[in-house]
């Protein structure tokens, strides 16, 4: 279906869709959309480069009648008319240029041209095409002529443009703009959220080198689900049947990996084995995570409003948290102080938590909760540190996004305790490269190691029974 008739057959309440999702405070000084749109619009075309008439190249014909069909909607467009309203004349508009302007003819693909535009005047311009896409997980703009997606885990390079920097910079400002936020040169930076959820960082010069750069984590509507995981090799069926025992056994789980390696979404799976009947509070800086309970209380933090006041760190909520009667705190990720006060929560009682964390591996993790601790700007020595970390943390995830694109757990890691100064961690999964297909998909196992954690006899006391050939290489099973 074309995206012209998609939208027309949207519902009126449905078609704003760049508005941007914002809490009621935040909303206050917001102009209207339309204001927004007839601003962005006459932006746009100051930037524009004078059309030389001599070209006749099929490119500058097409842009040439966008640009005729943006200023004839500016002109038709009445006061106080909402742009929904023109969209559908916009096609018949097109016809009656072409008609009246024959070097139109046969130079231009009218629907594509349409379409464009409708893009332009309803979505997120050129890049909406990649938002509706649901295969596209992620859009990633670098400047107005480099912009790449992620499909199905790999990153593809798009033939889709922006005019200009302007361009670029426009849609920006309509992402931000409804939620209160600013973008320019003294606040070059700012993170936002598109009205379905998804995630949005806008960086531009003179930080960003390449032009205003955009960043966009889609929001999963169906988010994975642990068969999802199994299915695509993330981890085997074993391995899951292990860490959904460790989540209902109330062990404090970590998973730790790299930049969009699957953390939050591996997260998410562990969040749904906690059982229905426990009161789970999450805390993230955007909202991600959905869980299927009942019972859940999502907190989001909060960065400081345009004079620098008013920020509410993860530290604050997960402090916080720790008041509002808790079974389990979920933290979307650990990434400074509020680690201290976590290890702390994990180590009083609040057992069962789950937390994200960035890194290479477990013992990396450890390496970087310690930091994080020292952050905290509580003097603690050392070894403290560690007896924190080590009474705290039972398990380790360890999330990878591989050369192919696949994510996978590489490791299950116990954080078995404290010997002298250093804490000792075993790894009960481990990911076993092999080789490189043709096609250059990665070739390799997950298999256990053999050991079994030292807290399998915790699970066996809590009623959970998991068979010793869960730890054991399909290879090493006796025959
Ligand atoms: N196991 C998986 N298999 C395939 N795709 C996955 C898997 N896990 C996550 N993804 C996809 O990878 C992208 C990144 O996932 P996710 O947000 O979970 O990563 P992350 O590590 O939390 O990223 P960040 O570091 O940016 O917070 C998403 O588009 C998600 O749909
Ligand atoms: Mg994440």
């Amino acid at each position: 279906m074309s995206l012209l008739s998609r939208i027309q057959e949207k519902k009126p309440e449905q078609k704003n869709d760049s508005s941007v999702e914002a809490t009621q405070e935040e909303t206050q000084d917001v102009a209207s959309p339309k204001k927004d749109l007839m601003a962005v619009f006459r932006e746009s075309r100051k930037s524009e480069a004078p059309k030389k008439k001599t070209n006749q190249s099929p490119v500058n014909k097409h842009q040439e009648l966008k640009n005729l069909l943006h200023k004839q909607i500016l002109q038709e467009m009445k006061e106080d008319e909402e742009i929904e309203a023109i969209i559908p004349n916009i096609d018949a508009m097109a016809i009656e240029i072409i008609k009246e302007d024959e070097t139109f003819r046969g130079k231009v693909d009218r629907k594509r041209v349409v379409d464009e535009l409708i893009n332009d005047l309803t979505g997120f311009g050129p890049i909406n095409p990649l938002l509706l896409d649901e295969d596209v997980s992620e859009v990633m703009v670098n400047g107005p002529s480099h912009v790449y997606c992620e499909r199905k885990g790999k990153l593809e390079l798009t033939n889709i443009t922006f005019r200009d920097h302007e361009h670029v910079m426009s849609v920006i400002e309509k992402i931000v703009a409804p939620i209160g936020r600013r973008i320019d040169e003294s606040s070059p930076m700012v993170d936002a959220r598109l009205p379905d959820g998804s995630r949005v960082n806008a960086i531009i010069p003179p930080l960003a080198l390449n032009g205003p750069t955009l960043t966009i984590r889609k929001f999963s509507k169906d988010p994975f689900t642990i068969d999802d995981l199994i299915q695509f090799g993330t981890l085997t069926a074993e391995m899951a049947m292990f860490l959904d025992a460790c989540v209902k056994a109330r062990l404090n789980v970590f998973v730790s990996g790299g930049t969009g390696s699957g953390k939050t979404t591996t997260l998410n799976v562990l969040s749904n084995f906690i059982p229905n009947d426990e009161r789970i509070v999450t805390i993230e800086d955007a909202a991600e995570l959905q869980l299927g309970q009942e019972h859940v209380v999502s907190l989001e933090s909060r960065p400081p409003n345009i004079e620098g006041k008013g920020s509410i760190s993860i530290r604050d909520l997960v402090r916080n948290s720790l008041r509002m009667r808790p079974d389990r705190i979920v933290i979307g990720e650990v990434r400074g102080s509020e680690a201290l006060d976590m290890l702390q929560a994990m180590n009083t009682g609040h057992d069962g938590s789950l937390a994200t964390g960035h890194s290479n591996s477990p013992r990396d993790m450890i390496a970087r909760l310690e930091t994080m601790v020292l952050l905290a700007g509580v003097e603690l020595p050392v070894k403290a540190i560690r007896e924190q970390i080590a009474g705290a943390i039972d398990v380790i995830i360890q999330q990878s996004r591989l050369k192919d694109g696949t994510r996978k757990i590489v490791k299950i890691t116990e954080v078995q305790g404290l010997e002298g100064d250093v804490i000792v961690l075993q790894d009960i999964f481990t990911y076993q490269q092999e080789g490189v297909d043709e096609r250059g998909k990665i070739i390799g196992r997950l298999i256990p190691t053999g050991v079994r954690p030292k807290f399998y006899e915790q699970l066996e006391t809590s009623g959970i029974n998991i068979p010793v050939s869960v730890f054991l290489d399909e290879e090493d099973w006796p025959v």
